[in-house]
């Protein structure tokens, strides 16, 4: 074998015999010739099984080699449902679409944080405690008038959200149910102040404080623009809009921030520090940062005549089509559709973003284009979605704090998750270490004689 090669897994048997199919996997260590079975249980085998696997007692186990965890489960989980080949995401157990629909935001939080839809009752006691609890302790705004004029907003709210910790002590209780509630609560009513304080430093805007007599949505768009108004009047068709955004955004199973809450989570920490860890994952450019990708590539390409000398480029491999194609949906972005519509309704009110009828014209191209269809390229939730940030006049530093405000809820629910989860253990990955061992160490004076 050529070095540095890994030999490929090969099926010794293509006709499985019906009469040996059972829940298990067989195993033959061609190392030592002996034979082990092991349970087969929701599609997955437990790597400590494979543990057992030694050439001698005194030798480390087999296990298994997987950057990116591209295919280890890390957890069990009830709460998000994704069927990539289908293009299916449903928040435990509903639809997407449908929530899209017919649900708050707020309503999708308490969905994803407890498991079931509110009652009448639960759910107007939920949104009372989130609306009392979105004004934070003044000296967090003063914490975060001391960042540089220019501080990127996700810098600032990740500090923050990480600064919250220290103002809450109890949050540390991770034990207790009612006080998980507490921070929970907390956390979902504050991260729209902190995203939308983040926003009025970077123009030099004084912050604006909650006003609770206005929705969740509401409110951040308030705190966003309101100026000198008595009250800030936001367009209730603008407002559905960021709503649905904020849903569409608010889980997605064990994405890459939400394994760093739950990894951070688990050496049980207190929540505010386990999300700061979370926005810090979301701010780099392979997870948060594709939309704001997606209206650079349309802001070069500038007009509709341009597109195919663009589509020719991508197809010889020059660069990639932002916002196409996705690690899980193979067949459609379900997320990508509501934003299309959402986009829409969007445009009603701002006037027709021009990149739009360039993003349209790639998108039916694309989709008509035998690369694309070859490579199951579909248009992915960022595809849209920069373009409503834009027209709703965010700069694009800001669409990853958007998407941090969406995502909080789907962080504290798998927090929830993996605190009260007994199988769940600190996060503490092996590796293959490649290092030198037993070098003899020679004093500086040798060395650098
Ligand atoms: C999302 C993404 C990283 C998923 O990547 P992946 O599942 O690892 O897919 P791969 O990178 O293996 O790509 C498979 C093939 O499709 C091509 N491809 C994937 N995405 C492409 C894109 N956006 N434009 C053009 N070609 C693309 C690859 O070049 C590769 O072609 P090949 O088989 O000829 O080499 C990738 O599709 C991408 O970079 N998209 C653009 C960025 C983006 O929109 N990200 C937001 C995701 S929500």
């Amino acid at each position: 074998m050529p070095v540095g090669r890994t030999p490929a897994i090969r099926r010794l048997h293509p006709q499985p015999s019906v009469a040996s199919v059972t829940d298990s996997l067989t195993i033959r260590d061609n190392r030592t010739g002996a034979e082990y079975e092991v349970p087969i249980v929701d599609g997955t085998i437990k790597a400590a099984d494979l543990g057992k696997i030694k050439t001698s007692d005194d030798e480390p186990g087999l296990s298994t080699y997987d950057p990116g965890f591209v295919n280890t489960a890390s957890c069990k989980s009830a709460i998000t449902f994704i069927d990539g080949d289908k293009g299916i995401l449903e928040y435990r157990g509903y639809p997407i679409e449908q929530l899209a629909e017919e649900s708050t935001f707020l309503e999708v939080a308490y969905l994803l944080v407890y498991g079931e839809l509110p009652t009448k009752e639960q759910y107007e006691a939920w949104v009372h405690e989130i609306t009392y609890h979105t004004f934070v302790h003044e000296n967090v705004k003063a914490f975060m008038q001391g960042f540089r004029y220019d501080a990127h907003p996700m810098g600032m709210v990740m500090a923050s959200v990480g600064a919250l910790s220290t103002f809450y002590p109890d949050a540390r209780n991770i034990e207790d149910a009612d006080n998980r509630h507490m921070q929970i609560v907390r956390m979902i009513a504050k991260m729209p102040t902190l995203g939308a304080w983040s926003f009025r430093h970077a123009q030099g805007k004084p912050y604006v404080y909650p006003d609770n007599e206005l929705s969740y949505t509401e409110n951040f768009l308030s705190m966003l623009f309101k100026m000198s108004e008595q009250k800030f009047n936001a367009d209730p068709r603008l407002v559905k809009a960021l709503d649905v955004l904020f849903i569409l955004h608010a889980d997605h199973e064990q994405n890459c921030s939400t394994n760093a809450v739950r990894s951070v989570g688990s050496s049980q920490v207190d929540p505010y520090s386990a999300v700061a860890a979370g926005v810090g994952a979301l701010y780099g450019p392979l997870h948060g940062g594709a939309n704001e990708a997606v209206l650079r590539m349309l802001k070069r390409i500038g007009s509709v005549e341009n597109i195919p000398a663009f589509i020719e480029g991508v197809k010889n491999g020059n660069e990639r089509l932002m916002g196409f194609g996705h690690r899980v949906y193979k067949n459609f972005d379900p997320r990508a559709k509501i934003i299309k519509k959402a986009c829409d309704d969007v445009f009603e009110v701002t006037g027709v973003n021009p990149l739009l009828a360039i993003a349209k014209e790639l998108e039916k191209i694309a989709l008509e284009d035998e690369y694309f269809i070859k490579r199951k390229l579909y248009p992915n939730v960022d595809f849209y979605s920069g373009l409503i940030y834009e027209a709703l006049q965010f700069p694009p530093e800001m669409f990853t704090v958007l998407f941090a405000i969406g995502r909080a809820p789907g962080w504290l629910a798998q927090w929830q998750e993996l605190i009260t989860d007994k199988e769940q253990k600190i996060a503490r990955p092996k590796q293959v270490y490649t290092g030198d061992r037993t070098l003899k160490f020679v004093p500086r004076e040798e060395r650098w004689a």
